[in-house]
């Protein structure tokens, strides 16, 4: 082990993001800033480690900063391309989980169904971290957080405000952000609402780190003073035929400079990417000074080799 400044005794999969408590999450944000901080003192840290990276849906970002980090760490990387085909459609998911814990170190999967991240897990003895899946997207909450307490020092009582649809992203803001105590205000239009047993298993957490969560219709309500707007997509992958329904539906929940006004002065715009510049963002918020975009983009790579180092050292 080199280097390293934290030891947590974590449960070694990364499925929901709902595994770590608030402790270690700060205990693991700590190890992410040294790890950004000192990156030589960790790289030899995963030598020898090999880890699969299984891709059920396209990824620029999370394969590029999963690839270079595990690289950075001195292990290697397998990537298999499952854009084509389902992970099950040639053999059973479990058989897959127990031909790979023979050869390899751990998991990193991308899936449509949080179903097959659970499968691999409970049939693979070796780490399981969720890519992104239908439900959350722990590994890019991870890193927005971390940048948000890079920008302003303290994560606590942060007035953050997420607009859009109540997918994967929203799932994992609520989930992350109620365990490190922000005060999260989401706003969807009707019919695209978070899973309620998110918002309440979120709302249970906040209760413990004196978080706030609260769901609004009115993008401009939940916007109100906030010191972060995040948005997302309106149709993820795997939605592309319902693009144009949702155009519709999502018309009033575009983050603009109107809606920006209603923020506090110095408000951060986010976005996880890819972007549609016009549709969830206009083009003179997401290129704005205001945006942090880039730094979100750049802590994947950082926070992504802290918890392959969590996981795994
Ligand atoms: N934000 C994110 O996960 O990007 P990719 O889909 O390109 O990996
Ligand atoms: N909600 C988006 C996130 C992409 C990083 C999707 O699932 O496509």
């Amino acid at each position: 082990m080199n280097g390293t400044t934290t030891t947590l005794a974590l449960k070694r999969d990364l499925l929901t993001g709902t595994e770590w408590s608030p402790k270690q999450l700060r205990s693991f944000f700590g190890l992410a800033a040294d790890m950004k901080a000192h990156p030589d003192r960790y790289r030899n840290a995963l030598a020898g480690s090999v880890f699969v990276l299984i891709f059920e849906k396209p990824s620029f970002r999370t394969r590029v900063t999963f690839e270079t980090g595990i690289a950075n760490l001195g292990g290697s990387s397998i990537f298999l391309d499952h854009t084509a085909s389902r992970l099950s459609e040639r053999e059973p998911v479990r058989d897959i989980a127990k031909n790979l814990e023979r050869w390899v170190q751990g998991i990193i999967a991308r899936v449509f169904a949080q179903e097959t991240l659970e499968e691999l897990a409970a049939n693979a003895n070796v780490p399981v971290i969720n890519a992104l899946s239908d439900k959350f997207h722990p590994c890019q909450v991870l890193a927005d957080f971390f940048t948000l307490e890079e920008r302003f020092g303290n994560l606590r009582g942060l007035k953050f405000a997420y607009v859009g649809d109540g997918n994967n992203m929203c799932h994992s803001l609520l989930n992350i952000g109620a365990r490190v105590g922000a005060h999260v205000r989401v706003a969807t239009p009707a019919g695209y609402e978070p899973d309620p047993a998110v918002v309440a298993e979120a709302k249970r957490a906040a209760r413990e780190t004196r978080a706030k969560i609260e769901i609004f219709c009115s993008p401009e309500e939940a916007v109100a003073n906030a010191q972060a707007v995040y948005t997302d997509v309106w149709a993820s992958m795997g939605q592309e035929n319902e693009a144009s329904a949702r155009e519709v539906a999502f018309a009033g929940y575009q983050v603009n400079e109107a809606m920006l006004a209603h923020a506090a002065p110095d408000a951060v715009f986010m976005h996880c990417l890819p972007a549609h510049r016009g549709l969830e963002v206009s083009d003179g918020v997401i290129d704005s000074p205001r945006s942090i975009i880039y730094d979100q983009a750049e802590n994947r790579l950082h926070v992504q080799k802290a918890i392959l180092h969590t996981l795994l050292v």
